[in-house]
């Protein structure tokens, strides 16, 4: 499914009515119909029930003038708040209408907000701002908004909960915390991405007639099944291990050994052939949890952190690789920052960096410049705080446009940037996958590197570094979905989630 901005929600209006010539007050009719029929598909009978609309001046309040009269079609306690009479002309078509119908209509003010806390509504309707918010919000729409939060009303937002930024999904200020939002065609990147999703409740999409045939060049969507090519999964009865791919992992560090063992026990469950643990060898104490059919080649390190020299003593091993996985757990340092540059300068084959891979990465500018031109497949996988270093940002604007900030990075490095979060992106630096699966249960250290050990088997299994790193993040989030019928978010481990890859697997491809 399409996620649109709110540029592509208004190109597509506009194409509509100018060039195929559907008239905006029809499509204002359609929107606020739809919202209409959702609230009464909720409630059944209306009449009993006390409702305020509240409207800004915008085509959103237009779309709450519409609603208001449906409702006002079937319940006699229906009153329309209106923040300014000096609404846009299509607004003002049902605004009249409302006005000859008697509705009633008051200007809002402070003392009209303040007389109605001792009024109890039943239903609020959200039409204040929609995908026109364009500064943080104050004054009299944020004391309405603190109303409107206030209240235990059944809360419907047109469109979009006023106050998050249809763009970014950022809160300007304040927003309405809606038990349901109906917006209109597609959903927007406000209702997908935290924290606006948090603010949306259910969202319902809803066809208001725009035709199908204008809505061109999308590229952000959310990950579906559908997106998903699984022909690879099927293994011929007359395959062997060498069909499947050789995976490299460098990984581990004396501080962090499971890391290494967690990678490469999600790469060998996920369907390669043959897993090669590159590791000094001061991790072997803890690998009793690593599959045997892992094959570890311990490296000479220094203080427990793989060593350089070590690390190519190993090198006749890498020309047999179809895949190389380099960061987890490694901790970073010259000799990680070394290999890293001997990796990229001698290697030629694709390539996922994580973790420490990312933080040398961050911090080597030789590296970074390699990076760009290395000639094979990449797929850097960093979470917020390692992307921020990666473009050399604060965190806090990763955070406020996560789209932009992996477009960025897979542009920069000619990469594919899997950018992990609460909603992962995927990105080749024009098209965007958005995950919505996955829970808080996989908010644990490690979740990270069972995702590159995934992505790590998909490539080895044939897949291109785009398609194995949208496989794998469903995959990922499918699995620990599955688990949480069982277990709680508390108890579900990146280990268990390993495990869970039998049932997400066969969920996917069945
Ligand atoms: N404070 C005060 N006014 C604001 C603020 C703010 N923080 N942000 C925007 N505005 C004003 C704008 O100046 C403009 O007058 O609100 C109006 C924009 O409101 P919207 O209704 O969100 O935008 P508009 O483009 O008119 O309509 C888009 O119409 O198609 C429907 O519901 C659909 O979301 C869509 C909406």
């Amino acid at each position: 499914m399409f996620v649109l901005t709110s540029s592509q929600m208004r190109e597509i209006d506009r194409k509509a009515s100018q060039e195929i010539g559907i008239p905006e007050v029809v499509l204002m009719e359609n929107a606020g119909f739809c919202v209409f029929e959702e609230i009464k598909k909720d409630f059944r009978v209306l009449k009993d029930k006390n409702i305020a609309v509240f409207c800004g001046k915008g085509n959103n309040g237009g779309d709450g003038f519409v609603v208001a009269r449906y409702l006002a079609q079937v319940c006699p306690n229906v009153k329309v708040f209106l923040f300014d009479e000096n609404v846009t002309l299509t607004s003002k078509v049902f605004l009249d209408i409302l006005k000859r119908l008697e509705v009633d209509v008051s200007i809002l003010s402070e003392e009209l907000l303040l007389s109605l806390q001792t009024q109890r509504f039943d239903i609020i309707v959200d039409a204040i701002f929609g995908i026109g918010l364009s500064k943080d919000i104050d004054g009299l729409y944020k004391k309405a908004i603190e109303y409107i939060n206030s209240s235990d009303a059944d809360v419907y937002s047109v469109d979009i909960p006023s106050g998050v930024c249809s763009d970014t999904a950022q809160v300007k200020g304040c927003a309405v915390r809606a038990s349901k939002t109906v917006t209109f065609v597609y959903p927007k990147v406000g209702h997908i991405l935290y924290p606006g999703s948090y603010y949306c409740g259910k969202v319902i999409v809803k066809d208001i007639g725009i035709p199908e045939k204008i809505i061109k060049d999308i590229k952000v969507k959310i990950l579906t099944a559908e997106d998903l090519e699984v022909s690879k999964f099927y293994r011929y009865p007359d395959s062997h291990k060498g069909d499947y791919g050789k995976v490299g992992i460098v990984a581990g560090s004396k501080y962090y050994p499971g890391a290494a063992v967690l990678c490469s026990n999600a790469a060998i469950k996920s369907g390669c052939g043959l897993c090669y643990l590159i590791t000094p060898q001061e991790t072997l104490y803890f690998q009793s949890l690593r599959k045997p059919e892992i094959i570890v080649l311990p490296v000479e390190s220094k203080e427990g952190v793989i060593s350089f020299d070590g690390f190519v003593k190993f090198k006749e091993y890498f020309a047999k690789l179809d895949v190389l996985g380099f960061g987890c757990g490694l901790t970073k340092n010259e000799e990680v920052e070394k290999i890293l540059i001997h990796i990229l300068e001698n290697f030629q084959i694709p390539i996922v960096i994580d973790a420490d891979g990312l933080n040398v990465l961050a911090s080597s500018q030789k590296a970074k410049n390699l990076l760009a031109i290395y000639k094979s497949q990449k797929v850097l996988t960093p979470h917020y705080m390692e992307a921020a270093r990666l473009l050399g940002v604060d965190v806090k604007d990763v955070a406020k446009n996560p789209i932009d900030a992996a477009k960025k990075i897979a542009r920069e490095f000619k990469s594919i940037c899997v950018l992990k979060g609460s909603r992962t992106i995927i990105t080749d630096g024009d098209e965007v996958f958005i995950n919505v699966l996955g829970n808080p249960g996989m908010a644990k250290g490690g979740s990270g590197d069972v995702l590159t050990g995934i992505i790590l088997s998909m490539i080895a299994q044939g897949y291109s570094a785009f398609e194995a790193a949208k496989i794998s993040v469903y995959l990922h989030s499918l699995s620990a979905d599955i688990l949480l019928e069982k277990k709680t978010m508390q108890t579900i481990l990146p280990s268990d989630v390993i495990e869970g890859l039998d049932s997400a697997i066969r969920r996917l491809i069945e």
